[in-house]
């Protein structure tokens, strides 16, 4: 097992196109990760624009096939303002799931036709917004939310253009929180769409566009993308005949999966799912196979989110100190030792840390063995702040010189993790810094101050 992640770790630092290092240091995208800590605070995300851009052409090149592909960044994976404008950039739309993250798409630049706006939970005043911005559509969620989109749209006199979001019972083999498309809360059932579609067709300022669906995330092989875009087209193949419409576009929602195990990876650690078995080429190809059979000139939505950024970010965290503990069995004797190694960062910073795997390297010592078996804790006040996933089962590899003040990263977790922080412990919310182009750096979001924590507590106005 030390063999097969070592061996990882040299393989990802001579060929992975993020990757290398320099007098003993970590280099993402060219960049030193060692200096970056000290002058912008512990922990920090660290974003990479180029990697953005070229998880964007992978997912663009996938469905060259299908010019009529709009892909949807699912803006909840990172809505860091400065990842937003590189994704703008790029051309393509994006997707939210409240009336501030559309605000946010909005203020990187987007426009309201370019939004796609999910959730099973919409606010009067969230639909009003909507609308309002003149969406791409909103993906309707229940036969109540499309009763108060009616209502708002004649009220405003302004058009709302919206897909009915479905559930087509299939199952992925993701994590159980994960899979949306099977007993989950979103979407109405198969059966009642052509009643919901039909009540679109009476409503004055309500465009019916098409039919919605979102599988799960992080699902590691194509099937259930096949099965159910096949049931989405059957589905929408029928309620066109019935009811004698033809419909503008279909969306089948995100999932496409990010490598957190690389597949030239011998060793094991995490779930399943950590080590996928498709792209975004297999992703692409399991869902037009099914759309092409039935139109070639219809709409094909997409809304990836951690395929974009998952790979795009590193976690930089700082050691800060280690100890040896014994173990005692219940009758006293002693099992054995565990060395702990704590960072700055626990379960506050990297929200993931029970179902997710990680790389963990020492960015300090990059070129030394890591074979030091260690557990790695975080700074909260809560015993279950240590991290769960790591090469040797509950343990991760270090060098064995680590030492207090060296940089740890954590790789590919560019996706819901910063999202997800809270201030637990009164622990600041991290910093992020963007590398624009290989070398070249800047700070997009500051660490969160003590000040900042206290306003909503002082400011009650
Ligand atoms: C409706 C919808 N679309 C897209 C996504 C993005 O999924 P992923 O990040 O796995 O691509 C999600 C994630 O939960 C979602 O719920």
């Amino acid at each position: 097992m030390h063999g097969h992640f070592d061996s990882q770790r040299k393989y990802t630092l001579a060929h992975d196109r993020r990757f290398a290092a320099s007098a003993d240091h970590l280099l993402f995208e060219g960049v030193d990760l060692t200096l970056l800590p000290a002058r912008f605070g512990s922990p920090l995300y660290v974003y990479s624009a180029p990697e953005i851009r070229r998880n964007i052409a992978e997912i663009r090149d996938a469905f060259a096939e299908h010019p009529a592909t709009r892909i949807c960044y699912a803006s909840k994976a990172c809505s860091l303002l400065a990842v937003l404008q590189v994704v703008r950039e790029t051309g393509i739309s994006i997707e939210a799931n409240s009336a501030n993250e559309i605000r946010r798409c909005l203020a990187a630049g987007f426009r309201g036709d370019q939004i796609v706006y999910n959730g099973v939970v919409k606010r009067e005043e969230e639909l009003e917004f909507a609308i309002a911005q003149q969406l791409h559509a909103i993906n309707v969620d229940s036969e109540e939310e499309l009763a108060a989109i009616d209502r708002i749209s004649r009220r405003l006199g302004q058009t709302a253009r919206v897909c009915i979001r479905v559930e087509p019972n299939v199952k992925a083999d993701t994590h159980e929180g994960l899979m949306t498309a099977y007993r989950a809360k979103s979407g109405i059932d198969l059966a009642d769409a052509e009643r919901v579609c039909r009540a679109v067709l009476d409503m004055p300022r309500v465009t019916l566009c098409g039919l919605h669906m979102h599988v799960g995330d992080q699902v590691p092989d194509a099937q259930p993308f096949g099965l159910a875009t096949r049931v989405l087209v059957n589905a929408a193949r029928d309620l066109e005949t019935a009811l004698g419409i033809r419909f503008s576009m279909i969306n089948v929602g995100g999932g496409i999966p990010t490598p957190y195990r690389y597949a030239t990876d011998q060793g094991g650690g995490g779930p399943e799912n950590m080590q996928p078995q498709i792209g975004a080429a297999e992703f692409a190809r399991a869902v037009l196979a099914e759309v092409r059979a039935w139109r070639t000139d219809i709409e094909v939505c997409i809304e990836p989110g951690r395929k974009v950024v998952g790979s795009a970010a590193v976690l930089l965290t700082t050691l800060v100190n280690g100890k040896s503990k014994t173990l005692h069995a219940e009758d006293g004797s002693v099992e054995g030792q565990v060395l702990w190694r704590m960072l700055d960062a626990g379960f506050n910073a990297v929200p993931d840390y029970k179902d997710w795997y990680f790389y963990v390297y020492n960015a300090s010592r990059a070129t030394q063995v890591h074979d030091l078996a260690v557990k790695l804790g975080g700074p909260l006040c809560d015993g279950g702040d240590w991290f769960r996933h790591g090469p040797l089962g509950e343990q991760f590899l270090l060098p064995a010189d680590s030492a207090p003040g060296d940089v740890v990263v954590f790789l590919d977790v560019g996706a819901y993790q910063l999202e997800n922080q809270t201030n637990y412990n009164a622990q600041p919310r991290s910093a992020a810094v963007l590398i624009d182009r290989a070398g070249q750096y800047r700070l997009v979001r500051r660490q969160e101050r003590f000040d900042d924590m206290l306003r909503l507590e002082r400011d009650l106005s």
